[in-house]
């Protein structure tokens, strides 16, 4: 089954309103393409604002929120809710990025909640896995994804799983300029395949989309989407400047 290509663009804390709008101005005619699936992930600060300017520019560019509290609504300072993340059109959320699980003390367990709380409020959960480099030395890569999938999935699903998307995101890989080779990317990508169809079933694991990210540049961008189970990726760095388009035209 042939899966729709994804790039999505994690800014992280990165780029003020203006300069997220203005970024979105000069991109917007390389970017809007029907072949392949684009989202962007601002900071939480200017949804709202570029959630109206994708809109104004008809555009196809999906919009990703990069955190989401697993509550409906209530006393929790500072956190935002799926249900006002859905309702200025957020259409996905990065769950589990390493940089949240190392600095925010999310876990699998958090994680799971706020897959679910996305879901219920039909946004797509870009779920984060991926190991350090000391497990990776040690062979625990496959055990400590299995277990993040595992988790992470509990209690969901499988007509929902398959709307879901995994990025498998090396912790050594990300924002370090060291990429994973696309082998070594495509062979995480494949257990993961494998992981979902274990838990799941076979269809299950042929619709889930699995993104590989960590360091992806226009030059290795696109080797790695020529791999079977690497449906696209989830860009850092590359996702601020224009180098973000030929990313995604390496996708069509
Ligand atoms: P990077 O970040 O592309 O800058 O390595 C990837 C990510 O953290 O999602």
């Amino acid at each position: 089954m042939a899966r729709t290509k994804l790039v999505a663009g994690n800014w992280k804390m990165n780029k003020k309103v203006f300069e997220g709008t203005e970024f979105i101005e000069d991109i917007h005619q390389h970017i809007n393409v029907k072949e392949c699936e684009v989202v962007l992930c601002p900071p939480t600060i200017a949804l709202t604002e570029i959630s109206a300017l994708l809109e104004d520019l008809e555009s196809d560019v999906m919009l990703g929120a990069q955190n989401v509290h697993f509550e409906e609504s209530g006393a929790y300072t500072g956190e935002t809710a799926a249900g006002m993340l859905a309702d200025i059109g957020v259409t996905h959320c990065i769950i589990g990025h390493s940089e949240r699980r190392e600095y925010f003390a999310e876990t699998n367990e958090t994680v799971n909640k706020k897959i679910k709380k996305t879901i219920e409020h039909s946004i797509v959960p870009i779920v984060c896995v991926g190991e350090s480099l000391s497990q990776r030395e040690n062979n625990e890569t496959f055990d400590f994804i299995k277990t993040q999938i595992v988790e992470g999935f509990n209690g969901i699903d499988k007509e929902d799983v398959k709307l879901c998307v995994i990025a498998y995101e090396p912790i050594w890989a990300i924002g370090t300029g060291k990429t994973a080779t696309s082998d070594q990317a495509e062979e995480v990508c494949k257990f993961i395949r494998e992981t979902i169809k274990d838990l799941y079933d076979e269809e299950t694991a042929e619709e889930i989309k699995i993104l590989y990210g960590g360091s992806v540049k226009a030059a290795n961008a696109k080797e790695l989407f020529s791999m079977e189970n690497i449906d696209g990726a989830l860009v850092g760095g590359a996702s601020l400047t224009s180098e973000f388009i030929d990313i995604v035209k390496a996708a069509l």
